[in-house]
């Protein structure tokens, strides 16, 4: 850890099948204008919608709703909300569905008190807030995006084709608590599960892959990396398992809670890749990265030999054995590939609707960053683009 860094996450946890029940004491904390945040219906099929609102009836709360809030929230979608919670005076915004949900929730709560433009302010200028912030809680229904215990918002303006996301500095826009109950995953598709999974181990690969130094982060980041391995093949073959999921749930929110990041510069290119494939296509976040990642990770992998080696050894146990480093990294991509093929997550940026006419699009909408192992030039990210499709 060579580092110097703080570290802070203000976000309180219940975790587990009977963990609705703490909603009623965290409810208690706020004033009576409740905001209840949702998304396009699927809490209302499975009954989480009745279990929540009779929680917030007996807590005597004046509630108002935002529903409809799609996978990849859109700009349009954002300003609606913000005007939702300004004429109900929110005291809480409570988020009940997924990453969008969350993120969503969190943008709405540094714009509700702020004459600025949001999308220039946020997503533009990448500015903090200059204005109180409504508080957030959650109730977590699909697993990926850490989205319940870290301070991003991704937001889609699909005028110009941006999607962007802003992780803010300041903690306090941090959930003030997340409920993370398992059995409420149990009723998503198995293409939503597969992504959720995917963006799980793709935000340890984003931290993973970046930085020279021994660090502790690192070992902890290939442990969560084998949960993972692990609990999706259980999961894969039967949904229905509980254990399987409840780790897949708490291995997401540890996953990218800023806890595996402390020290490392971290990557995050595929997920740069990722979203403007998915500014120009909608597709689900989790498969945009899963198309995207083995031709970027074959490409950076000369740049970043050791720890590819190291992936491949720690994390898929890969024998070194009469083999050179490159050997043994290849073989480590070739694992995880084999692994991916079996969740049948998606390959290929041409499933997701990508065409040869967008590529150059996608290209000039691709945000470089600089703290992995090679920084990528235009015609590298066309490259990887084109060997994704
Ligand atoms: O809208 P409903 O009807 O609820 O259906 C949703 C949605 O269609 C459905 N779903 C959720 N829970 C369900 C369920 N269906 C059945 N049973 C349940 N229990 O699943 C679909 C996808 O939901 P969504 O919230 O969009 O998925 P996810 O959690 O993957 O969130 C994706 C968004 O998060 C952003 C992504 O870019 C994307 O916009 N991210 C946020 C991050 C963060 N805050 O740090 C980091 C991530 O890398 C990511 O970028
Ligand atoms: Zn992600």
């Amino acid at each position: 850890m060579l580092g110097n860094f703080a570290y802070c996450n203000p976000t309180k946890l219940y975790f587990g099948d009977e963990s609705l029940q703490y909603l009623k004491n965290e409810l208690a904390k706020y004033g009576e204008n409740v905001v209840l945040i949702y998304g396009g219906g699927s809490i209302k099929k499975n009954g989480i919608y009745d279990e929540v609102t009779e929680i917030l009836k007996k807590a005597a709360k004046n509630v108002a709703e935002i529903s409809g809030v799609m996978p990849n929230p859109t700009l349009e979608k954002l300003y609606e909300g913000i005007e939702i919670a300004r004429n109900h005076n929110a005291d809480l915004l409570l988020a009940v569905g997924g990453g969008s949900v969350c993120d969503y929730a969190k943008a709405v709560s540094v714009s509700v008190n702020c004459d600025e433009d949001p999308w220039e302010k946020y997503y533009q200028r990448f500015e903090e807030p200059t204005c109180d912030i409504v508080p957030v809680g959650c109730v977590l229904t699909m697993v990926g995006t850490g989205s319940e215990m870290n301070a991003g918002a991704v937001i889609t303006n699909r005028e110009t084709k941006m999607k962007i996301g802003h992780v803010f500095a300041d903690e306090s826009i941090m959930p003030k608590f997340s409920i993370l109950n398992p059995k409420y995953t149990l009723t998503l598709p198995h293409y939503q599960m597969a992504a959720g999974i995917y963006d799980i181990f793709n935000h340890i690969c984003e931290q993973y892959f970046s930085g020279e130094d021994d660090n502790t982060s690192d070992y902890i980041s290939e442990g969560l990396m084998r949960s993972v391995i692990h609990s999706s093949r259980i999961a894969n073959k039967d949904m229905q398992n509980y254990e399987a999921r409840s780790n897949i749930m708490w291995t997401a929110t540890w996953a990218l809670n800023t806890l595996v990041s402390r020290g490392k510069s971290t990557d995050w290119m595929v997920h740069m890749l990722g979203q403007a494939v998915g500014a120009y296509t909608d597709a689900t976040h989790g498969m945009t990265l899963a198309a995207v990642s083995l031709p970027y990770y074959r490409h950076i992998m000369p740049y970043g030999l050791k720890k590819f080696v190291r992936f491949a050894v720690n994390v898929w146990g890969v024998s070194e054995e009469g083999k050179t480093d490159e050997q043994i990294a290849e073989e480590g991509l070739y694992a995880m590939e084999s692994w991916m093929n079996e969740l049948g997550l998606v390959m290929k940026i041409s499933e997701l609707g990508v065409t040869d006419e967008m590529v150059i699009g996608i290209a000039d909408a691709t945000l470089t960053m600089q703290g992995g192992y090679k920084v990528l030039n235009h015609d590298e990210i066309i490259g990887i683009l084109r060997k994704s499709m």
